[in-house]
């Protein structure tokens, strides 16, 4: 009797520690509560081990992520995986075995907020060695450093090498790769990486091979405005909190961690800014660049006083190599055919959706790809902890695009 008590007082407690209330249309809401509980966890026990001066608490979060996630590189009888490197930046290489015909090639960076997760964790080898299988390609998924003892910007500057490196003729020779069907593609902060690369390789005219394609799955793209209509609708919903993401973003661009409430008030783009050009305000203006069903009733937070000085003091928030909403339209045109694509329940849905958006204006061919049920991560976590639909669909979809594109 006492044991059952204790069962259910327990029960109680771990439903009480897991549920959330979450928006109605969430895919599998009780999976997506399980994950984010998960990460909550580590949040916290890593955040205590910072407090206590233990160690940093990203570093302390990324040793349990790997000691859970991290696998070898492992062979099966359809591809082989070997750890490599990629102009001196590590990376895991997918080969499908069989004949020595050119295949199409995919470049990847993980997501992780440029501070977590890597290319050998078993969500994102599981994705590449689909990838490799599915598409018959050779896939490349890059080792970038990390954040904080990387900061901006030397992961962008790992994306840009590692890249040239994989256009260049020695490497499509040594792994009969197609030098006409390649692509750069990335989630969250790696689909900023993805993007930032596409645009720096497309305004690269030395170069004699190009990325075909760029397919960014629920990119992260600026860093101005965190009072974005999805930065309203979905600042509470799990594992992509608003908070989080300004947090990875100052700890990206090497900025103290003091100036998170300043960035969640949007103080540091308050008009009286002056670094912050209207031409720039342009675009990343929702107001102009969302369709009114992802506006909703939400109000642009415009301050007309803030803290100057911050763009100043961090000026990466202004580099268009660390957010690639800002480039100018001419650049964007250059660069190669997109998939986007975006989750409703996801705090960056509309950097996404802007981004998208901006690159049909500049005359590039987008497919915009959205997931009115999807979340932060569903993609990468479709197998964690569970399988979950929006993240299977999203993923099948993702693979068919490059299949059909590439
Ligand atoms: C944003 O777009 C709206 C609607 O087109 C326009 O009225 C407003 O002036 C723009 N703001 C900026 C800062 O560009
Ligand atoms: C934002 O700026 C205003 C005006 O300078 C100031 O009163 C307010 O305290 C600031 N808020 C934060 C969170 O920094």
């Amino acid at each position: 009797m006492r044991l059952r008590l204790a069962g259910a007082v327990l029960l109680a407690a771990a439903a009480y520690y897991v549920y959330l209330p979450l928006p109605s249309g969430v895919s599998e809401p009780w999976k997506l509560m399980l994950l984010d509980a998960l990460f909550r966890s580590f949040m916290r026990a890593s955040d205590a081990a910072h407090s206590l001066g233990v160690c940093h608490r990203v570093r302390l979060l990324n040793r349990v992520v790997s000691w859970v996630e991290v696998i070898e590189a492992r062979s099966s009888p359809t591809v082989k995986v070997t750890d490599s490197t990629l102009g001196g930046v590590p990376t895991r290489v997918f080969q499908p075995n069989g004949d020595s015909r050119l295949r199409r090639g995919v470049l990847y960076f993980h997501g992780g907020g440029w501070a977590l997760g890597s290319a050998k964790m078993r969500s994102y080898d599981l994705l590449c060695r689909k990838m490799a299988e599915d598409l018959d390609a050779v896939i490349m998924s890059v080792e970038y450093r990390l954040a904080p003892e990387a900061v901006f910007p030397d992961q962008y500057h790992d994306a840009v090498v590692a890249s040239q490196a994989f256009l260049s003729a020695e490497l499509l020779q040594q792994y009969d790769i197609d030098p006409e069907r390649l692509c750069v593609s990335g989630d969250s902060a790696g689909g900023n990486l993805a993007a930032a690369v596409a645009q720096e390789l497309s305004l690269d005219d030395s170069l004699q091979v190009k990325f075909k394609a760029q397919a960014l799955i629920y990119p992260v793209l600026q860093a101005l405005d965190f009072h974005t209509p999805s930065y309203q609708q979905n600042q509470a919903v799990p594992i992509l909190y608003r908070p989080y993401m300004a947090r990875f973003w100052l700890q990206y661009l090497g900025a103290d961690s003091s100036l998170e409430p300043v960035l969640l008030a949007n103080n540091h783009s308050a008009l009286d800014q002056r670094a912050i050009s209207a031409a720039t305000r342009s675009k990343l203006n929702w107001t102009a660049l969302l369709p009114a069903e992802r506006k909703k009733n939400f109000k642009p937070v415009v301050e007309e006083k803030g803290s100057p000085g911050v763009v100043g003091a961090v000026p990466g928030l202004i580099d268009v190599r660390a957010a690639p909403l800002l480039a100018e339209q001419e650049v964007l045109g250059k660069t190669p055919k997109a998939y986007v694509m975006t989750c409703e329940f996801d705090v960056l849905r509309d950097d996404g959706l802007m981004y998208g958006r901006r690159l049909q204006d500049a005359g590039v061919e987008v497919t915009s790809d959205h997931y009115e049920d999807g979340f932060h991560g569903c993609m990468v976590f479709a197998n964690l902890p569970m399988m979950s639909s929006v993240g299977q669909r999203s993923m099948r979809n993702y693979i068919r695009w490059l299949d059909q594109n590439l």
